[in-house]
């Protein structure tokens, strides 16, 4: 649906205001999608038992009906209007970390609709713990399905400024809640496979979720050349989970490995770039900067710590897509903690295309 206006209102992020809650809940009873902040990244909702609403959210992003949503709850009972049976360590992990940036994959009730499940058996569901989320969750009065407020294999939104570029005038509504606490996206950990596994790292690390099931695997993903997800096991377990799914709309590079090779190969291929007359992007770290000062790129930092890079990393793919580059040049992170949801998002921005100094390209 075309909306002659997409209008964009501030809410309280911590103490949202009653009436804009309501404006928003009315639209999603209505059957219409509204965007809404949650803490990872900005979600496009709709309510998840309205067939015709969730059809919406499909139209809006220019997403296929292959890939499946996440259901977002405001109350752990609210698990049973979307789930056949809940397994013991889903309340184990729901205690833990929910609300927050985690989803489960749980079996699906007969009751959640197959646009949703993308016809798969199980259904993933997630508590976000954004005021905003929760209060627009329980207004509605029903579970909210929302993917990332971004049109389909572009990078997720971090702000309502975001969401709108993507979506202007293919949603009524935009709830600006200020930037996203984690920045990126919420954990994806199935808990229908032979052995809790990871599909997707995000907000809530491997290491916490082993302090709670010590038996979660990490993502399975074999050694990839040239982004061709095709036989990517990972990308047939959760159809979303494509190596091109959060890509810029510029193409792009990532550099491993020791910080100081890193930043001479980035700064190798800057110059040769530049040399033929290209527009060049780089994302480094703060230590980074000074180096690239004078080499011609156009430079955008994630900051150090990974809490800092994690809200960064989106914006600043969109703000270097944004200043006209041919080419965007990351710096790899640590893959720990948080980091390994980072490096898997620079990951899926080059669509697999590593550089390793010290190597030919892989
Ligand atoms: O942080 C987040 O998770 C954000 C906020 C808005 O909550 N949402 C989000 O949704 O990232 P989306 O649609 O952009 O990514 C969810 C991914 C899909 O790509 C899909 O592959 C996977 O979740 N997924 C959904 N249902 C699944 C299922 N039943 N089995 C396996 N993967 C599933
Ligand atoms: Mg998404």
């Amino acid at each position: 649906m075309r909306y002659k206006e997409t209008e964009i209102v501030q809410v309280n992020a911590i103490h949202p205001e009653t009436a804009l809650i309501e404006q928003a809940a009315a639209l999603l009873r209505a059957g219409e999608v509204v965007v809404f902040p949650t803490e990872t990244v900005y979600g496009l909702g709709a309510d998840a038992l309205q067939t015709g609403a969730v059809e919406c959210i499909f139209a809006a992003k220019e997403r296929p009906y292959s890939d499946p949503l996440i259901a977002h709850i405001a109350d752990e009972n609210d698990l049973e209007t979307l789930v056949a049976s809940v397994p013991a360590e889903a309340r184990c992990l729901a205690q833990a970390f929910w609300p927050g940036p985690l989803t489960l994959i749980l079996p699906a009730s007969p009751r959640v609709p197959k646009l949703i499940t993308a016809g798969l058996s199980t259904v993933a569901v997630r508590m976000p713990r954004h005021p905003v989320a929760l209060a627009l969750i329980r207004a509605v009065g029903s579970p909210v399905a929302a993917p990332s407020a971004n049109r389909f294999m572009h990078v997720s939104p971090t702000t309502a400024q975001h969401a709108l570029a993507d979506l202007n005038g293919r949603v009524p509504l935009i709830l600006d809640g200020g930037p996203c606490e984690v920045g990126v996206e919420s954990t994806i950990l199935d808990l229908c496979s032979e052995v809790p596994r990871i599909l997707r790292p995000g907000g809530v690390s491997l290491e916490a979720l082993r302090t709670v099931l010590p038996g979660v695997q990490p993502t399975v993903r074999r050694n990839v050349t040239g982004g061709d997800a095709q036989h990517d096991e990972e990308a047939q377990k959760a159809p979303g989970q494509l190596l091109i799914h959060y890509a810029p709309t510029v193409p792009s590079f990532l550099f491993e490995d020791s910080p100081d090779a890193m930043r001479s190969a980035m700064l190798r291929e800057v110059k040769r770039r530049r040399e033929r007359g290209e527009q060049v992007g780089v994302l480094v770290a703060d230590e980074d900067v000074a180096a690239f000062q004078n080499s011609g790129a156009h430079i955008y930092t994630l900051g150090s710590a990974p809490e800092q890079v994690a809200t960064r990393l989106f914006a600043g793919l969109r703000t270097l897509e944004e200043s006209g580059v041919q080419v965007i040049l990351c710096r790899s992170f640590e893959a720990q903690g948080l980091g390994l949801a980072v490096r898997d998002r620079l990951l899926k921005a080059a669509g697999g295309k590593v550089f390793s100094p010290n190597e030919q390209q892989r």
